[in-house]
């Protein structure tokens, strides 16, 4: 049965948050999405709160009557525990957490700070559920310059396959536990695509849908590292994603899971599907 809550969606302008602001809507469940820029808010039928992770003081006011909060950031460890937090002040009942591979023993430092927050949640006692993608297929829309371009792309992952998902259904999954969620609590969702790929399969894929050869050039984890920071990457993040593609071509991300049809009902976006929708970017 749908529970009648207001939801607050956190990272409102990105990948997963706006796509979730979207579908909670159109479905007519009572929205609050926070967002840093006014201009950027969502449009429709949407209660905006203008709010910053580094300004506790406009996460209380942006959870003044939310009953359940959707937790979506760039998942820096002091950001989001002050979203928690103020969670936990205002009497939230609930909260849904995009997750990653978390891991307090991870190589990756992006997954030691998941790990932190996913601890302190714990540690709240709140009711909570959490998400763990894949990759994102929008990852992939980074390297659409690039092949426009010069028709190849670097990348570092060597023949890792990788559960890509996209993130509008990671939105989707979130939507449907955000709605129901005492139906979800202590749960964890390992949330995939349909299918297994490779870099070779995207490059493939390109050449099919573009009409011309596109290739794809292997490089190693430190010099995917030094592009990223020379295309203006900040070292950090550049850091964490070269171990993560270090990590892919070990088969780290090789694993799919039925959970994103089993939470909507819907089969996943496929590559070749994501690809039909963005080619225009890569052309
Ligand atoms: N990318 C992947 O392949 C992947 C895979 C698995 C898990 N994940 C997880 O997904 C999460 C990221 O989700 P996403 O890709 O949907 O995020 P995203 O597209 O990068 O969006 C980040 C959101 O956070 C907002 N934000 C950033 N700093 C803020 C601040 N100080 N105060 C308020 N809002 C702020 C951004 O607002 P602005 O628009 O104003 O910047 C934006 O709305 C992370 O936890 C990551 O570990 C990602």
């Amino acid at each position: 049965m749908k529970e009648t809550t207001l939801i607050l969606v956190t990272g409102a302008t990105g990948k997963v948050g706006s796509e979730a602001v979207r579908q909670l809507a159109a479905q007519h469940h009572p929205v609050r999405a926070l967002v840093r820029d006014p201009s950027r808010a969502p449009r429709g039928d949407v209660e905006v709160a203008i709010g910053d992770f580094d300004h506790p003081d406009t996460l209380d006011a942006a959870m003044r009557d939310v009953d359940t909060v959707l937790l979506v950031s760039p998942a820096v460890p002091a950001q989001e525990m002050a979203v928690i937090d103020a969670a936990v002040r205002h009497g939230v009942t609930h909260i849904v957490k995009v997750s990653s591979k978390a891991s307090a023993d991870s190589p990756v430092a992006r997954r030691r700070g998941q790990a932190r927050i996913e601890a302190h949640l714990e540690a709240t006692g709140l009711a909570h559920t959490l998400l763990r993608p894949n990759a994102y297929l929008q990852n992939l829309l980074a390297l659409a310059p690039m092949v426009s371009r010069t028709r190849s792309f670097p990348m570092s992952a060597g023949d890792g396959q990788v559960g890509m998902i996209d993130a509008r259904d990671v939105a989707a999954a979130a939507t449907a536990i955000v709605t129901a969620p005492s139906e979800h609590t202590g749960r964890t969702y390992w949330l995939t695509g349909p299918e297994l790929i490779t870099y070779t399969d995207v490059a493939k894929e390109l050449t099919a849908a573009l009409g011309h050869p596109v290739e794809y050039r292997r490089i190693t984890p430190a010099e995917h590292r030094a592009a990223m920071i020379g295309a203006g990457v900040p070292e950090t993040v550049a850091d964490s994603n070269a171990q993560a593609f270090g990590l892919i071509a070990e088969g780290d991300a090789a694993w799919l899971s039925d959970d994103v049809k089993a939470l909507t009902g819907e089969t996943p976006c496929s590559l070749r599907t994501f690809l039909a929708e963005h080619i225009e970017a890569f052309s």
